[in-house]
């Protein structure tokens, strides 16, 4: 058993920020990028997201993992590597380990991150829990350097998951790039496994997306703190509202902001006062709902072609395997 980490950190985060969130302010309607939601608040809020009883996509896509890992591991050839892209701490995952081992395949996991701290804590326990497994982590914005993900494949097939729906938050044409370089990175028995929302009632959608407790509205508002702390603004969260609405048309929830009132807010990171108009809103992410016909055609024209498809048994969440096509 070893570990190794390794950490490929762009150089400059905070100009990177700077650009994008200039570019998200300038454009119209205004927009701000999903990934700002994560700073350690924002990470604890999503936690409790998972915990609610209106948001079920972490339950369902655990309940399948629990329930039918075995065959997930099975019809993927048994691979003799996991990478998880936005692995975390890993908490679903140990369902694919557990029956990657039970099938007696089990070599290396590569968990892929932007934590290094969660990425070294999950690999020191996952080393005690499998004994004679290898990590190798990589500490990394997978959207920026996927392509640092090892490729070795001696030791057997590869598994590439991408759980939590978090494809969901890519447009159309990030989606495909975004599957194009998965395909590039698999060889002919490797396989990805990727989580899928799925569209449902609409009423049951929207509360997923803006619970009665209000903990949604607190975690979509805390990108403002995230932009006042690290580009010296001064949003005042009171004056904006959560705002989540299914668009029937993208089949994507739409999660913005709206400003409450006339109002400028100034950034002085950046040297910038914006204009808020009462009304307007501000995107903050799209959280894209799935069909199986619709997966399909995402996977189309992107090398790689759907194999099998598992869902819970209400059909509320769906885990579908592809392979090169
Ligand atoms: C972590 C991106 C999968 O889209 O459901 C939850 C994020 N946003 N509630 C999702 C989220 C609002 C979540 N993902």
């Amino acid at each position: 058993m070893t570990i190794a980490i390794d950490v490929h950190l762009p150089a400059d985060q905070a100009a990177a920020m700077e650009q994008d969130v200039r570019r998200g302010l300038a454009a119209t309607p205004k927009e701000l990028s999903p990934k700002y939601f994560y700073d350690e608040r924002g990470s604890r809020l999503f936690e409790d997201i998972t915990e609610l009883e209106e948001y079920y996509p972490t339950r369902r896509e655990r309940q399948i993992l629990e329930e039918r890992s075995a065959e997930i591991v099975a019809a993927a050839g048994n691979p003799a590597t996991l990478i998880e892209l936005g692995s975390g701490s890993a908490s679903k995952t140990r369902h694919l380990l557990d029956a990657m081992r039970d099938a007696g395949s089990l070599r290396t996991y590569v968990p892929v991150d932007s934590s290094e701290e969660i990425t070294r804590e999950t690999a020191s326990a996952l080393v005690e829990e499998y004994p004679g497994l290898d990590v190798h982590g990589l500490v990394c914005d997978f959207e920026a350097h996927l392509e640092r993900t090892p490729t070795t494949s001696e030791a057997g097939p590869r598994l590439i998951a991408f759980l939590g729906g978090t494809i969901g938050n890519l447009y159309p044409d990030e989606r495909a790039a975004f599957l194009c370089r998965i395909a590039s990175l698999l060889d002919v028995d490797d396989h990805l496994l990727l989580g899928t929302d799925l569209v449902k009632d609409v009423g049951r959608l929207e509360l997923a997306y803006d619970d009665p407790a209000g903990v949604t509205a607190e975690f979509n508002k805390n990108v403002l703190n995230v932009l006042n702390r690290e580009l010296s603004g001064d949003f005042d969260l009171d004056a904006f509202a959560h705002v989540a609405r299914f668009d029937l048309e993208h089949e994507w929830i739409d999660i913005g902001l709206h400003s409450l009132v006339d109002q400028d807010v100034h950034l002085g990171a950046l040297d910038l006062t914006t204009r808020f108009a009462a009304g307007e809103m501000m995107r903050t992410e799209i959280s894209t709902k799935f069909t199986r016909p619709r997966l399909e055609e995402s996977y189309a024209g992107t090398g790689l072609s759907m194999a099998h498809w598992f869902t819970d048994p209400a059909e509320d969440y769906a885990l579908s395997l592809a392979r090169l096509a």
